[in-house]
This record gives C-alpha cells, sequence and structure tokens, in this order.
C-alpha cells in the first residue's frame, strides 16, 4: 500500500495532543495535511479520508474516555477508506483507562483500519504537578521508536491486527476529592476577576464548546466541559476554577498521581 500523504487530526483544548500528534506527523518524509478541529468552527464540516493516507488521529483523555461532547462529531463525522490510521491519546498522568479503546473501535466503526496506537502521558491540564513539562525529550525518542515499528508495518503489509486494553464500553472515571469521596464537578465554571480581566475575548473566541458570552466574557452561559483553555490562554491570568469539589479533587490527583507514568505503545 503506498502512503501518498499524512492526515494528521486533532482536538487538543491545552495543546499536549496537538504537539504529539504534529511531532507524529513530520517524523514521516510525507506532505502532511493537518486538521484541528478544537474549535466548534471547525466541526461543522465532515473530513472524509482517502486510501491514500495515513491518518494520525489524536483526543486526549477526559475523565477514563475521549471527551464526550466531541464524539458526535468523531463518530458522525471523521470518515475513512479502508484507510490506515494511528490512533493517538494523551492522558495527564492518572490513567487513560479506557480512552484508547474508544477510539480504535471508533475507527474501525468509520472504517478505518488501526495499524499502531500509543497513549502518552502529558502535563495535566488541571495541574503542572503532574507529568510537569511533559512530553519532553524522552517522550518524542520513544515516539520515534514507535513510528520505526509503524514504518515497519507499512512496509510489511497486512494483517495490521493489535490489541489496545480498556472496555470502550465502560462508564466513565467518576472524579474523587481528597478524601475519596465523589467530586461533584459537573456544574464548576470559571470564575474570571474582573479588575484583571481586560474584556479582550480571547477566551470566547478559543473556547472549544463557543459557551463563553462575546459580550460579556465573565458569563459561561454554555456548557463548560472543564478542558481549561480560557484559564491556560488568558492573557491576564483573570480566570481560575474556585468551585470546591473541583479544588479537592486537583489535590487529590496531586496527592496521588505525581510519579511520573510511562507512555505505552501498540503494534
Ligand atoms: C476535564 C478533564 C478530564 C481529564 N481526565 C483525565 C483522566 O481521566 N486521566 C488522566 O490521566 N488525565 C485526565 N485529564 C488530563 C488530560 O488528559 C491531559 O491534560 C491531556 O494531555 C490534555 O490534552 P490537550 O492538552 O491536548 O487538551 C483530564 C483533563 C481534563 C481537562
Amino acid at each position: 500500500m503506498k502512503i501518498q500523504r499524512i492526515r494528521a487530526l486533532y482536538w487538543s483544548a491545552t495543546g499536549n495532543t496537538k504537539k504529539v500528534v504534529r511531532y507524529m506527523a513530520h517524523c514521516f518524509s510525507l506532505p502532511v495535511l493537518e486538521q484541528d478541529f478544537t474549535l466548534p468552527d471547525a466541526r461543522k464540516e465532515s473530513i472524509v479520508c482517502s486510501k491514500e493516507e495515513l491518518v494520525l488521529i489524536g483526543l486526549p483523555t477526559y475523565a477514563g474516555k475521549l471527551p464526550n461532547k466531541i464524539m458526535p462529531f468523531v463518530k458522525e463525522k471523521i470518515q475513512g477508506n479502508s484507510t490506515l490510521a494511528v490512533p493517538v491519546v494523551t492522558f495527564g498522568n492518572r490513567n487513560f483507562d479506557h480512552s484508547l479503546a474508544e477510539l480504535c473501535i471508533l475507527l474501525k466503526e468509520n472504517h478505518f483500519i488501526p495499524i499502531g496506537a500509543c497513549a502518552l502521558s502529558c502535563q495535566h491540564a488541571f495541574s503542572s504537578r503532574l507529568a510537569y513539562a511533559r512530553p519532553n525529550e524522552s517522550d518524542w525518542e520513544e515516539l520515534d521508536h514507535f513510528l520505526m515499528n509503524v514504518q515497519k508495518k507499512l512496509d510489511q503489509g497486512p494483517p495490521f491486527d493489535f490489541a489496545v486494553p480498556g472496555d470502550a464500553k465502560a462508564p466513565y472515571y467518576f472524579p474523587k476529592k481528597e478524601d475519596g469521596s465523589p467530586a461533584r464537578v459537573l456544574k464548576a465554571k470559571p470564575i474570571v476577576d474582573k479588575v484583571l480581566c481586560t474584556q479582550c475575548r480571547v477566551c470566547a473566541h478559543l473556547c472549544p464548546m463557543g459557551s463563553i458570552d462575546t459580550m460579556d466574557p465573565s458569563l459561561t452561559p454554555g456548557v463548560c466541559i472543564k478542558c481549561q483553555r480560557c484559564i491556560h490562554q488568558c492573557p491576564q491570568k483573570a480566570r481560575s476554577f474556585q468551585d470546591p469539589e473541583f479544588l479537592s479533587h486537583v489535590k487529590m490527583l496531586e496527592a496521588h498521581y505525581t510519579n511520573p507514568r510511562a507512555n505505552q505503545f501498540f503494534f
């Protein structure tokens, strides 16, 4: 099978998944078509991939699975045509649980043929104390090695079968507070310091759900998926989560998940 082009697809609120998929795409000596479907406008049109492409597709792990609000787009609008693909998930040093299994199954249902897959531990969107500054040099080296094996499989041809851990039908991981009890974070939304906020509206333009009011960015009338993009991107650092259950969950993560987790590669 002669691959003519790499198609790099990703949803990436705080940039880890984008970094990983882009890095991987540029390891092949082939033209790269990059498509970032993080923003709502980028999810309006379908993405149809051909047999001549190798598709690298990345999403982060949210609550042990793929971000559920993005799933309708992935399920309904990303289509293959016996297209070879490398599913990629990132996770914030706790666990990727079922996200990679979910992505592999989804791709097969949409006429892709996964030939290798990986889960990369990256700095957690909630706290820089989890997987601080990852991906780093050694993560890139591991990715290089993985991609050599993917290239070997491409050269050898089918069968491409491999297995990944997890159960695509498993329930979402339920976040816990410091004392181990459930952290009810669904309703948490960012709080805005109105003294610091200059109304630049960067947050509103970059919200993956389009949920922040463009007239008054201190309001988030739409659904908040807690992705942290508005917090990370605010030039004034005017936004934060103050919800006590959310903050207790972050403390729990910092208490139990700071030891660097290994990346995992399957091929
Ligand atoms: C709402 C939310 C839920 C998350 N759930 C998990 C999780 O279950 N396990 C984990 O290890 N990391 C979890 N993370 C961390 C992300 O998977 C990690 O930061 C990822 O690299 C973010 O990707 P991005 O930078 O491309 O947005 C979560 C992050 C967010 C924002």
